[in-house]
């Protein structure tokens, strides 16, 4: 570690005020977060302190021209307590791909890396043992940099804050498939965990959520007539035994999730196909009984089920299946993720 990091440790830890048996998603934040800034051409001043507000100008381009990106991680607790990161330079990867596309600074991996792992030094006691809860990670990048003239800052923050969490999802997950707004276009920044992605969904699935679902499944932007993803997750429909999912594309987040899921169902003898779904399939195969699941795929969602979707106005229930792909697939992905089976792909990082 030669990142030069300056540690400056809480006095008092918050950590006996949380009921690590009941706890929600990303709304209770560990003792403390990494921070960095980008200063004069290079990132600097590397420091973990105390999780809390941080000061910045009004005219900060981030308040007004949405320059930020993230990425989700989460930090697991086998039974020797070890702890373990899923694919974590592929988070960093994206990070960058997004910053590219965002005129972010490039994040270097080895900042990166040794922030993470520091914090979760530090904050180890935060990471939960319990099973179906982790260590929620957020790193991301933003402009801090000051002016109203509509260009790229100068100056930027990268922070890594960490919540102990639970579900994402409690019960079970009704979506409704988009026929007017998109949340993202070619050409756009769909494919980037840019902020302002996450703010333009908010509307639609508010109207969603409205008429009783949880949840959109986005479509194409043009036609509306391919699905292609769930909320914040990738998507996954089984017709018969057949595992399909979209493509990524400029519209579709390249998820971590989703690429491990591809890998562990082929490897599984499950059928997978990537490939464009049609909302016509998919609704043609509920009314024919050949639809046998859906579900997201994501960090945050881990795997979720969908019980039902709805599409222009009428409702299709999902059967409820003993030994669902999602199910399977779910215990597969966690299993290696926690420990509790072989890591033949090398996925699994130990601190
Ligand atoms: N799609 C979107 C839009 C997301 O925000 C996420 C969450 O990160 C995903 C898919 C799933 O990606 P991952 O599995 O890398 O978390
Ligand atoms: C994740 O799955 O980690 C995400 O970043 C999705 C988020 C919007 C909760």
């Amino acid at each position: 570690m030669n990142s030069n990091i300056q540690i400056l440790p809480v006095q008092n830890s918050r950590i006996d005020t949380v009921d690590f048996n009941n706890l929600p998603f990303g709304t209770l934040f560990s003792d403390h977060m990494f921070t960095c800034d980008y200063k004069d051409g290079k990132w600097q001043n590397p420091t973990i302190k105390a999780y809390g507000p941080i000061e910045l100008n009004p005219s900060a381009k981030i308040f007004h021209y949405g320059q930020s990106i993230f990425e989700g991680m989460k930090a697991y607790k086998d039974a020797d307590l070890n702890t373990l990161l899923f694919r974590p330079l592929d988070n960093c990867k994206r990070l960058n791909k997004s910053a590219e596309r965002m005129v972010i600074p490039q994040i270097p991996e080895e900042l990166f890396m040794d922030g993470l792992k520091k914090l979760l030094e530090i904050d180890n006691a935060w990471i939960p043992t319990n099973e179906g809860s982790s260590l929620y990670i957020r790193p991301f990048v933003f402009a801090s940099g000051n002016g109203f003239h509509a260009s790229p800052a100068t100056e930027y923050k990268f922070i890594i804050a960490t919540a102990p969490s639970g579900a994402y999802f409690a019960g079970k997950v009704k979506v409704l498939i988009e026929e007017k707004y998109a949340r993202a276009a070619n050409g756009g920044v769909g494919f980037a965990k840019a902020g302002g992605n996450y703010a333009a969904q908010f509307y639609p699935t508010q109207l969603a959520i409205e008429k009783g679902y949880n949840q959109v499944i986005w479509t194409d932007d043009t036609s509306h007539e391919y699905i292609e993803e769930a909320g914040a997750m990738n998507i996954f429909v089984r017709i018969n035994d057949t595992l399909v999912t979209s493509p990524t594309s400029d519209r579709i987040l390249d998820g971590i999730t989703r690429k491990s899921i591809i890998q562990i169902a082929k490897d599984n003898d499950i059928d997978v196909e990537v490939r464009k779904i049609t909302v016509k399939e998919v609704v043609e195969s509920a009314k024919n009984g050949t639809l046998k699941e859906m579900f997201g795929a994501g960090t945050a969602a881990v795997i979720s089920p969908i019980s039902s979707f709805g599409f222009k106005e009428q409702d299709f229930d999902l059967p409820e299946l003993n030994n669902s792909y999602a199910s399977q697939l779910k215990k597969r992905i966690t299993d290696i993720q926690t420990n509790k089976t072989e890591d033949p792909y090398g996925w699994r990082v130990q601190l």
